[in-house]
């Protein structure tokens, strides 16, 4: 079986570099109708879609295990955005859960160290199963974190040691918020193609696709922008479009 990066490598270049980040509030009442109908009616415009906690707390381990063969079904990969950061027993439990479940990749916080994050990327690996890491995220106060200066033999900002750490562990691919170009364009001089750069942050968060796909991204991570505007499809069709003059 390929591996993950290797699968959305595929479906990306017939379909494009958008994941939908499928984030509904709690108002919404059908999310898994919903979120199937999304896939339905965008999967031409998509190469995979993100699941969040908008989804992943309120669903039953049967309604997420339908979504992700759904996906599937379209050809599609499918995310768990869940942020893993704990000691190596629970991230193991963890994503032993989300394989169960279907899913194909996880998103994880590298604060929790090299050592634990090899062994992630060595079991999932193992299951052809990715690992995406934080690097440097969209929000605007993520400077006040990812920006500092921290001193491990060198002096250093931390979103330059999660490079480092995301190199050396062999993740599938890193985020990078698309409301930082510049540092989409550092990482991706220091990563080439050893590392997926992936970015959410487009539209709502003030990303601009184009910037960000010159500057090195690999996938547009785009959510309330395409779910919340009146036309979904023409929104999708025309980032996909985007995606492909890269
Ligand atoms: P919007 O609606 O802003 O949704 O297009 C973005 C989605 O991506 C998540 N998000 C992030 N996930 N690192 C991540 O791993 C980030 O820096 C980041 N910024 C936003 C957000 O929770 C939503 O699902």
């Amino acid at each position: 079986m390929a591996t993950f990066k290797t699968r959305l490598s595929q479906i990306s270049k017939k379909n494009g570099k958008i994941i939908l980040a499928n984030d509904y509030d709690s108002s919404e009442k059908n999310l898994t109708t919903k979120t199937i109908q999304n896939i339905k009616t965008l999967y031409p415009y998509l190469c995979g879609i993100k699941l969040n906690f908008h989804l992943l707390l309120p669903l039953s381990f049967k309604e997420i295990s339908k979504i992700n063969k759904t996906a599937h079904n379209y050809g599609l990969q499918t995310i768990a955005d869940i942020k893993l950061n704990d000691i190596g027993n629970t991230n193991k439990v963890t994503t032993k859960h989300l394989w169960n479940l279907g899913f194909d990749a996880v998103i994880a916080n590298p604060i929790m160290g090299l050592d634990s994050l090899k062994q992630l990327v060595k079991s999932s690996h193992k299951e052809n199963k990715g690992v995406i890491t934080l690097c440097h995220m969209s929000a605007p106060e993520a400077k006040l974190s990812y920006d500092m200066e921290i001193k491990m033999g060198k002096s250093q900002k931390l979103y330059q040691l999660f490079l480092d750490w995301a190199i050396t562990s062999k993740v599938d691919g890193i985020v990078v918020g698309a409301t930082f170009p510049e540092i989409i364009q550092y990482c991706h001089k220091k990563a080439g193609s050893k590392l997926d750069i992936f970015s959410p942050g487009i539209g709502t968060q003030g990303g601009s696709a184009k910037n960000v796909l010159s500057a090195g991204t690999d996938y547009l991570i785009v959510g309330r922008t395409i779910i919340n505007d009146k036309n979904p499809v023409s929104v999708s069709k025309e980032l996909q479009l985007q995606s492909f003059s890269k």
